[in-house]
């Protein structure tokens, strides 16, 4: 089965915006000018009503079927910040900001969401109100969080979640979804590990925290490989090791170890929570030195809901014929996931082909997967809103 024909008249159009999204990236919530460009152009589509500013920098919009018989209300969301990476790509249209890119693709995702709402506007062939969702701060900056504390899902309304990636290494525009814990929960460590600096030559005179520090990330591989149940999963990496010292013959202070923890579900995350805390405290007084613990909560595990879910492989049949509805869960994170506790929802990815991986300076999103992302958009809200007979 075919796109909507209608995407594929639209395809030139939203390849332009996409394209300038991507000459034009910014970060986190400074997506001033790509939200400007989003409510201009929302505007332009006759959308109901279009308010900026919602989570700071985020932008809703409403769309009125013809009809509201039943009061329903879907929230289709989508991505608009960048990363702070220098582009490699030699594209025409590559960023004219450096080292700042589209290296996620959510230049892709806010140009397909405005195809669906530009086609949504035009047609309003189904029963109740569209709300597009444009959301800053994705990438690390809780931005969906921002936009449910500043009420999104109360003022207008909002009954179900649905939300999309692209991603390499599936076929473009192909389908892939799953049913529970799709992307997993996020959570930082922050482990400050304290000791006496002093002479190289006089370790003797010294409590030395950089040897304490190795022995406790070795010590964190058993986290996962020894306190974990074998048939769950969890990630836990340190990743940043800092001394005070910028000398090779001078014993830091203190020595600073960051990290993050993966999981996908609430009992594991806990456990993994309360083991990486003790054997950093326990390494610490074997050493004798002193620890400090900070682990903060990033975001939660995406979870897909069951009924949703159906819906969301439904839409994708009639786009792509067929979906993959068992695709492994990936440890990458994502703030979908705040709306997803909000009210039940669904995540789904389209594919992206042979590219880099996201977050890669040679990443690009392919303007082929457009005609699928848009229409899967649009069938979700037509099919979950059918048009009164
Ligand atoms: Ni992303």
């Amino acid at each position: 089965m075919p796109v909507k024909n209608r995407f594929a008249e639209l395809l030139p159009e939203i390849t332009a915006w996409r394209r300038e999204f991507h000459e034009n990236p910014e970060l986190l919530y400074e997506v001033h000018r790509t939200a400007g460009r989003v409510a201009e152009l929302l505007r332009g589509f006759g959308v109901d009503e279009v308010v900026e500013g919602i989570g700071r920098t985020g932008v809703v919009g409403v769309i009125e079927g013809r009809t509201d018989t039943n009061g329903r209300v879907i929230g289709l969301r989508a991505d608009m910040d960048a990363l702070p990476i220098r582009e490699a790509t030699g594209l025409d249209y590559a960023s004219k900001t450096p080292g700042v890119m589209h290296a996620c693709g959510h230049d892709g995702h806010t140009a397909m969401l405005l195809g669906a709402a530009k086609y949504l506007a035009e047609t309003r062939n189904f029963d109740g109100k569209v709300v597009v969702i444009f959301q800053p701060a994705e990438e690390g900056g809780a931005g969906g969080r921002a936009m449910v504390e500043d009420g999104l899902v109360d003022r207008w309304g909002i009954q179900e979640f649905y939300g999309m990636h692209n991603m390499p290494g599936f076929p473009v525009g192909s389908f892939a979804i799953r049913e529970g814990a799709m992307m997993a929960g996020m959570d930082e460590i922050n482990i400050t590990v304290r000791g006496r600096g002093g002479h190289a030559a006089k370790p003797h005179e010294t409590i030395d925290p950089l040897v304490c520090a190795a022995q406790i990330i070795v010590a964190m591989q058993t986290v996962v490989s020894r306190n974990l149940d074998p048939l769950k999963s969890g990630v836990v990496s340190i990743c940043v090791c800092k001394t005070d010292s910028t000398a090779r013959n001078v014993i830091s202070d203190a020595v600073r170890l960051e990290g993050t923890i993966r999981s996908l579900d609430e009992e594991s995350r806990r456990l993994m929570h309360d083991a990486v805390r003790r054997v950093a405290e326990g390494t610490a007084a074997a050493m004798g030195c002193t620890v400090e613990v900070d682990l903060v909560e990033g975001y939660p595990v995406t979870v897909n809901h069951p009924k949703e879910t159906q819906h969301a492989i439904e839409a994708a049949k009639a786009v792509a014929g067929e979906v993959d509805t068992g695709m492994e869960p990936m440890m990458g994170a994502e703030d979908f996931s705040f709306m997803l506790l909000e009210r039940p929802g669904a995540y789904i990815f389209v594919g992206n082909g042979d590219t880099a991986m996201v977050h890669h300076p040679k990443y690009n999103f392919d303007d082929n997967a457009i005609p699928a992302g848009a229409s899967w958009f649009a069938e979700m809200a037509e099919r979950r809103m059918p048009a009164a007979a």
